[in-house]
């Protein structure tokens, strides 16, 4: 390009018409390195001084310094310009709406029984005792046999018993927890105080006052000493926590055959005696076939159903209530399912 004011110009008109054509900060960009860039028509023109005369240089040092001048103020005004545009848009764009309700992912809660579980855990633990759980498929044996229940107890037959096939494998669908009682005698030495929740199944329809699945909580202690005054006031400080300080339990005397004596518990509530559970002094023989020397130690067992329990406590008179897991029910105990 020879030198001449004409192609300063020109250079410098294209340079601002480039400008105020750009309609965003990346186009201006472009044109910024295009229009005022080393490569640039006036950078150039700028580099070409060197050879002129000292009076040219001075000339169209002069008006090159103009060009450049107007050039970085055409873009630096439309910089702020399209910035403004830019902060604008982004601002609608990105608008929160702090009054929209947030969504609520439901949080999920403990089923009634579950909390009455952890309660009577909580309350035994507190005691000193440890929880012990055993599996809900249970060999016959320690199920039926070593609690000192004979091959021909009607607990056995197939009504009540959920056999699994096939029937040589000896297992069972666990009729009640005190298998468990049998398992923690037989791996631990005394004293053992334990209290063992857990699932139970039985033969049963399901109505408003039985469940084929239902839940037990065991209670067993073998130790130097243990009467049943032990079992006792065990049994009334259990009542009177879960049920209320004023109430009371009575023993009826019984018969289990992994207790002797063995009794019923009751406990007096809202004005009327209700049947708890079973209860006695830990069967000698039951001791024996655990490995315990019934002459150096002695224990008391307990066990009651859950559903039964948490019926009487809140009111419940439909076992389908417990059982079905409709939200409503649950979430009337505030359980937090939200
Ligand atoms: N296992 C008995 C049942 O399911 C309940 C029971 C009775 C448990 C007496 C005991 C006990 O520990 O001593 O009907």
């Amino acid at each position: 390009m020879t030198l001449s004011e004409q192609s300063i110009e020109d250079a410098k008109s294209h340079a601002l018409a480039a400008i105020a054509a750009a309609d965003s900060l990346e186009a201006l960009k472009e044109v910024r390195l295009q229009h005022a860039g080393d490569k640039s028509p006036i950078a150039r023109a700028n580099q070409q001084l060197g050879s002129l005369s000292p009076e040219e240089r001075a000339t169209f040092g002069k008006i090159i310094g103009q060009a450049k001048g107007q050039v970085a103020a055409a873009l630096e005004a439309q910089t702020k310009v399209l910035e403004a545009q830019r902060d604008a848009r982004v601002l609608i764009e990105e608008r929160v709406d702090v009054s929209i309700a947030a969504r609520r992912t439901p949080k999920g809660g403990l089923h009634p029984l579950t909390i009455l579980t952890n309660e009577i855990c909580d309350l035994f633990l507190g005691m000193g005792y440890r929880v012990a759980e055993g599996p809900e498929l249970e060999a016959e044996w320690l199920n039926f046999d070593a609690l000192n229940i004979p091959a021909d107890h009607p607990a056995r037959t197939m009504q009540d018993t959920f056999f699994i096939e096939p029937l040589d494998s000896h297992l069972v669908l666990r009729t009640h927890t005190s298998p468990v009682q049998v398992r923690t005698m037989l791996e631990e030495e005394p004293p053992i105080y334990v209290i063992c929740p857990g699932r139970t199944y039985r033969a049963d329809e399901l109505d408003a006052t039985h469940t084929p699945v239902f839940s037990q909580v065991e209670g067993l202690v073998i130790d130097k000493g243990i009467t049943m005054a032990d079992l006792k006031g065990t049994l009334d400080h259990f009542a009177r926590s879960i049920f209320g300080p004023d109430v009371k339990t009575r023993l009826r005397s019984s018969f289990f055959p992994f207790t002797e004596p063995s009794a019923e518990v009751d406990f007096y509530f809202n004005g009327r005696w209700i049947e708890w559970g079973g209860c006695g002094m830990v069967n000698p023989k039951v001791l024996v076939a655990c490995g315990i020397d019934p002459d150096v130690y002695s224990g008391f067992a307990f066990g009651m159903g859950l559903e039964r329990t948490l019926m009487v406590r809140h009111g419940i008179t439909d076992m389908h209530d417990i059982v079905e897991g409709d939200l409503r029910f649950t979430q009337s105990f505030g359980t937090g399912v939200k």
